[in-house]
């Protein structure tokens, strides 16, 4: 999406569970489908060209971004589900990141990764373990400054009752470096009658000032599940000296790598913690994300940063992968790896895993039993269907290769974001 756009929200609030019963009036012959186009694209101009340009970041000295932790203590904390309802990931930074010209990455076996949990805020009886690691961001070209991550913990708590809250403290216990206690909620068993009460839907987040606006908002709606499709940091705006860009394609015309500030991740997921340490975040990959390195690496800080279900939904990725949220079946799909119907590709096996998610799609939508999930919603960044000028047909593509499988099964309904070109919008869907 365009650096100067805005955070594209919605919430989905469920009475979804009553269907779309009330007799659409639409006549269906009337509606021209993609196979009709290609289209002129038609473009809406803003109302207000005041929307356009003025989304400022915060700064790194804004008191919601700095690191207010010591030593190896958990920061940037974060929830989010695996396949059902009776397991969860929880995830958090320890020790500080480095940005120096000599770096001696930190070793993600010296601190543990423990989360104590239970029913009652003080009688946290169950424990976990989980994995460690570190990734880096590496620019061997002269001026450019590396990057080395803190420590990123991820710990699956399994064998949770569904729509329970739990509390838990997450760290080490032996140095000892534990978290304040947070609290978070499971979703509802699923089931034909069972619906997350609202989920909060945001694309292109960033971290402006109208990125604060609207997790305000969204917080406020009390929402039992964010899905973020796409675009989180937009790290990728600025050089690797930490001066932001307005534009992304024309400010870094000579760099051999198109340059990061890694640090942005680090302040947008501080920003984050107070929501999503407490309620359950699902992110997918948008172009933001991709993040060229050395050596041909990608999307190294979101498949690092981020746990998601992929070993749990077979997929082995974290670019696709799908999770159930009580009668609704999420499927999260790669709009930037490779989504051809007969193509393996080699930049999701690295570090990312899977590989062959045309391949997936099919034995995850084949297994759906809509007698538990009667719902199917489908997410990616970039979409298939739009008429803006920008990005228009952009990802062509992957419709023609997987636009009717998901017909085919009967997906109800399709989110995506990237296309942020209309002003902010907070939609109540009442389906
Ligand atoms: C960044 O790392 C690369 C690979 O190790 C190295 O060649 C380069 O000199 C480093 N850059 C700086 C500024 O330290
Ligand atoms: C976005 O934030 C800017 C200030 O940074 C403000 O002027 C503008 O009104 C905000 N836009 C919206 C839609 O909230
Ligand atoms: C970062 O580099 C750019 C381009 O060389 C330069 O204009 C800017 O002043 C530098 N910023 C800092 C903080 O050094
Ligand atoms: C993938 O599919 C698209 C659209 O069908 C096609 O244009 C592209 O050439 C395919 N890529 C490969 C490597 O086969």
């Amino acid at each position: 999406m365009e650096n100067w756009a805005l955070p594209i929200a919605m919430l989905l609030t469920s009475t979804i569970a009553a269907g779309f019963d009330g007799g659409s009036s639409v006549a269906e012959s009337s509606i021209p489908t993609t196979l009709d186009g290609p289209f002129t694209p038609v473009s809406v101009n803003l109302e207000d060209e005041g929307f356009r340009g003025n989304a400022v970041d915060l700064p790194e000295t804004d008191p919601r971004v700095v690191r207010r932790v010591k030593g190896f203590e958990p920061d940037q904390i974060s929830v989010s589900l695996s396949v059902s309802a009776d397991a969860v990931w929880i995830s958090w930074v320890s020790g500080d990141f480095q940005m120096a010209d000599r770096i001696q990455p930190l070793n993600p076996a010296s601190v543990a990764s423990t989360v104590r949990y239970g029913r009652l805020r003080n009688y946290l009886t169950f424990k976990a373990t989980g994995h460690s690691l570190i990734y880096n961001q590496i620019y061997p070209f002269a001026g450019m400054r590396n990057y080395s991550s803190g420590i990123i913990h991820h710990v699956l708590l399994t064998g949770l009752e569904p729509d329970t809250r739990y509390f838990y403290r997450c760290g080490d216990p032996s140095i000892p470096a534990m978290s304040t206690t947070r609290a978070f909620k499971t979703m509802p068993v699923s089931g034909p009658k069972s619906y997350p009460k609202r989920i909060a839907v945001v694309g292109d987040l960033g971290l402006t000032y109208n990125t604060t606006s609207t997790v305000n908002h969204m917080k406020e709606n009390k929402p039992d599940l964010i899905l973020l499709l796409g675009d989180v940091t937009y790290a990728n705006l600025y050089l690797t000296n930490g001066t932001g860009s307005d534009c992304y394609s024309c400010s870094f015309p000579n760099t051999p790598i198109h340059e990061t500030y890694q640090p942005r991740w680090d302040y947008w997921a501080r920003f984050m913690e107070p929501t999503i340490s407490e309620i359950p975040i699902m992110v997918v990959e948008g172009n933001h994300e991709k993040e060229e390195q050395a050596n041909g690496r990608t999307f190294e800080a979101y498949s690092s940063r981020f746990a998601f279900p992929g070993e749990e939904s077979g997929s082995h990725s974290t670019f696709y992968y799908s999770f159930k949220a009580g009668g609704i079946h999420f499927i999260m799909l790669g709009a930037y790896v490779s989504y051809n119907k007969s193509e393996f590709s080699e930049i999701a096996v690295d570090r990312q895993g899977g590989g062959d998610q045309y391949k997936w799609l099919q034995r995850d939508l084949a297994a759906v039993d809509r007698t538990v999930t009667p719902w199917l919603i489908a997410t990616w960044h970039a979409p298939w269907y739009s008429t803006y000028k920008s990005h228009y047909r952009e990802v062509e593509c992957m419709r023609v290769e997987m636009e009717e499988l998901l017909y085919s099964n009967g997906v109800d309904i399709v989110l995506t974001g990237h296309v942020s070109s209309s002003r902010l919008r907070i939609v109540e869907m009442h389906v």
